[in-house]
């Protein structure tokens, strides 16, 4: 597949995609976006694929949707449209682990995205915000939910109130990224953290990656129980069996994916 705004390879079993739109600071135009959802569908049906790493450059993940793609757009139109909802819902969809691996700006609907993958790795210039009341309107992609589930209703109300951005190590310490890493080093980290995923049972991984999300949908004692019903059903499967089979016989598991 030829794109434009994203580049796509993939590196053993880990698919790797880049948001490339250097000109605009990867704002995440309309184009992009769909590009972004046909990598994505592509990697999910792709069974040499274990893992996802989802990326930008050096200096912007993405600074956001695309503004100027935007300004004009009436209420009838973006309603109607559903905007921000096709292709942006693809990231939540999709089944296969996707590591956000984000260096410089990740901002507006660039924080969201990133919040939408399973897991944000931060290169040590990242910076993470929410400014869209800055320019009139509020974040649209979730990052009112997802940012306040991440580091609590004081620090997400601050920033999408004021649209104050957060660097790497306030990330780090409020729980918005999972590690900071030398921004030299992120993306050869991320395919390294995917690669270690991609290796394990591919059903055991969706089961887990399942069982997390609930924690967001859910009440405690009921995601609890989903994720008892889940373990239990892991017991059905040959990579369970081989799994703790070699770990009694101290050897490496040779998973099947079934
Ligand atoms: N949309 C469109 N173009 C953008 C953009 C965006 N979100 N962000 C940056 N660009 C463009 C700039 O217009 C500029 O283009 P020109 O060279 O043609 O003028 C180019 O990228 C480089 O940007 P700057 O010159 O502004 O670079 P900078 O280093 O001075 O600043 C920045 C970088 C702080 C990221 C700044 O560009 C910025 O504040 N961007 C907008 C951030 C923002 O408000 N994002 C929220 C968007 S709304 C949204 O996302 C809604 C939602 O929830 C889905």
């Amino acid at each position: 597949m030829a794109f434009e705004n994203i580049t796509v390879e993939t590196r053993g079993n880990v698919g790797l995609i880049a948001l490339n739109r250097p000109k605009a600071m990867n704002a995440l135009c309309a184009d992009l976006i769909a590009e972004l959802g046909q990598a994505l569908d592509a990697f999910e049906k792709d069974d040499a694929v274990g893992a996802i790493v989802l990326t930008g450059s050096d200096k912007a993940f993405a600074a956001g949707a695309d503004i100027k793609e935007m300004a004009s757009r009436g209420y009838m139109d973006v309603y109607v449209s559903n905007f921000i909802t096709n292709g942006w819902e693809q990231i939540t969809k999709c089944r296969k682990p996707i590591v956000a691996a984000v260096a410089g700006f990740a901002l507006g609907g660039g924080c969201e995205v990133a919040m939408m993958c399973d897991f944000i790795l931060a290169g040590d210039n990242a910076r993470f915000g929410q400014p869209e009341i800055t320019i009139g309107t509020i974040p649209g992609a979730g990052g009112t939910q997802r940012l306040t589930r991440a580091v609590g209703k004081s620090k997400a109300m601050e920033m999408c109130l004021t649209g104050r951005l957060m660097d790497a190590a306030e990330a780090e310490r409020a729980g918005l990224v999972s590690r900071v890493v030398p921004v030299a080093e992120l993306v050869d980290e991320a395919v390294k953290v995917a690669t270690k995923i991609a290796g394990l049972s591919r059903p055991i991984v969706m089961l887990c990656k399942e069982s997390v999300n609930a924690a967001f949908e859910t009440m405690l004692a009921q995601g609890v129980t989903f994720e008892r019903r889940l373990f239990h059903s892991t017991f059905s499967t040959e990579d369970q069996k081989e799994g703790m089979a070699a770990f009694v016989e101290k050897r490496p598991p040779a998973f099947k994916n079934r």
